[in-house]
């Protein structure tokens, strides 16, 4: 064995085991429970009402073992059993009001001792270590041949590190999509570098487009109308917002939707300088829309959808603000074929507007389902690996053949699909 083998195996089995042990000091000390009964608990919590049988499949145990847990936790009063109504033989099992409240406790306990745990890291939860872990993570399952459950690419940890991105952006006014540090990129980029026209350019205040983070421009391909009400998904610093609102003169409206105060602030200043009061910033997550049904005629969005980890949410959404015959007109990032699993893990590329693009034809599918018909993907601009290795120092786990092969992998895409009338 190899001296990394052995040292990377000595480190698996600590924190195993180190894992579990805190695990088994926190029940112990919160509730007073021991392990299995806090399992018993947390299966029960999940399934809501079951019979013992499925339970013993789901913690994949014997049956007769978890029969003695379960006396064991009805004892304390925290399982109620009673009979099935349509089958008087068959028993139930779900949890008593105590039950429940001892779950909770449980669960509270289990986030304080991974806070602990995260405050113990020298310099925090770094995307590095979520990076580093989720490799391991994936590593494990693969030996495994099986998935593990959990994803270090969960919501809130996604939503926290896209806001954390675009409030500090918005407030030092610059920089590109795919960008880990201020600093780093002097240019905008290849995913947000010349999108618009010098006449656009010309017409806009410096500020809107020193702060242009997108991958398109939707407001050129939308063929807005006098009058029209248009809505911007994550407008940023508004520049999308702005050029709408010339197209759609006095008699139209265009509202900018940001989830960052930061961003927030600035579209608002932008457009008193262009001087346009047919625009409106509201604060809201494209996943739950501020906005009645059947209230605008086109939804634009500049590479922002690919941000969300609930993609089939936000186009439900759009759907449902759209009015009948209204027009999904956006720009955003788009792969073909599979994404390396590295790369979808990694949080820096996610919030770089990389790592949580869906392939053209995932799109189509989930525009379809939410219920939208003339549905196309149009290319306009392909990206070399460059795009992504902007972020490269977290790619260490990828070969250089690795991010060779993305050349061509990602690219910007005009995606336009209509509500049924
Ligand atoms: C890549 S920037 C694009 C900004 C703008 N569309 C542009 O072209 O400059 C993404 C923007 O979307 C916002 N955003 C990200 N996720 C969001 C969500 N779930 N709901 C609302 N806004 C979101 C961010 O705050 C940020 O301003």
């Amino acid at each position: 064995m190899s001296r990394d083998s052995i040292r990377l195996r000595n480190l698996l089995l600590r924190l195993s085991k180190g894992y579990l042990a805190l695990e088994k000091a926190m029940m112990s000390e919160c509730c007073k429970l021991n392990a299995s009964s806090a399992y018993i608990l947390e299966a029960l919590g999940r399934l809501g009402t079951t019979t013992p049988g499925e339970l013993a499949e789901e913690l994949g145990l014997a049956p007769s073992t978890v029969t003695r847990q379960l006396d064991a936790v009805a004892a304390e009063g925290l399982i109620e059993r009673s009979s099935k109504e349509t089958d008087r033989r068959v028993q139930q099992l779900s949890l008593t009001s105590a039950g429940r409240q001892m779950l909770s406790t449980l669960q509270t306990g289990s986030q304080e001792v991974t806070e602990r745990l995260i405050r113990r890291i020298p310099g925090g939860a770094t995307p590095r270590v979520f990076d580093a872990l989720s490799l391991l993570v994936r590593a494990v399952a693969e030996e495994l041949g099986t998935e593990l459950e959990g994803s270090i690419v969960d919501e809130k940890t996604v939503r926290d590190k896209v806001k954390e991105k675009y409030s500090r952006l918005a407030t030092s006014a610059g920089g590109c999509c795919c960008q880990s540090q201020p600093a780093e990129c002097t240019s905008k980029g290849p995913i947000s570098s010349d999108l618009y026209s010098e006449e656009e350019a010309e017409a806009l205040p410096t500020e809107a487009l020193n702060i242009s983070l997108g991958c398109g421009n939707p407001t050129a391909l939308a063929r807005l109308k006098e009058g029209e009400h248009v809505l911007d998904l994550g407008c940023g610093g508004g520049i999308d917002v702005l050029l709408a609102a010339r197209k759609v003169g006095p008699s139209g409206r265009v509202i900018g939707l940001d989830m960052t105060d930061e961003m927030l602030d600035l579209a608002r200043s932008n457009a008193k300088k262009a001087g346009l009061s047919n625009v409106e910033f509201k604060k809201g997550l494209m996943e739950s829309i501020p906005l009645a049904d059947n209230s605008v005629d086109v939804i634009i969005s500049n590479c922002v959808i690919n941000l969300s980890t609930d993609k089939k949410q936000v186009l439900n959404e759009a759907f449902r603000v759209l009015r009948p015959g209204g027009r999904f007109n956006v720009s955003d990032v788009v792969h073909s074929g599979d994404m390396p699993q590295a790369l979808r893990e990694n949080l820096d590329l996610w919030a770089g507007c990389v790592a949580g693009s869906l392939s053209a034809e995932e799109y189509v599918e989930l525009l379809k389902e939410a219920g939208f018909t003339d549905v196309a993907v149009i290319p306009t601009r392909v990206y070399g690996a460059d795009a992504v290795s902007c972020c490269s120092e977290h790619l260490l786990p990828l070969s250089p053949e690795d991010i060779k092969a993305l050349d061509g992998k990602f690219f910007a895409a005009f995606i336009e699909a209509r509500k049924p009338e």
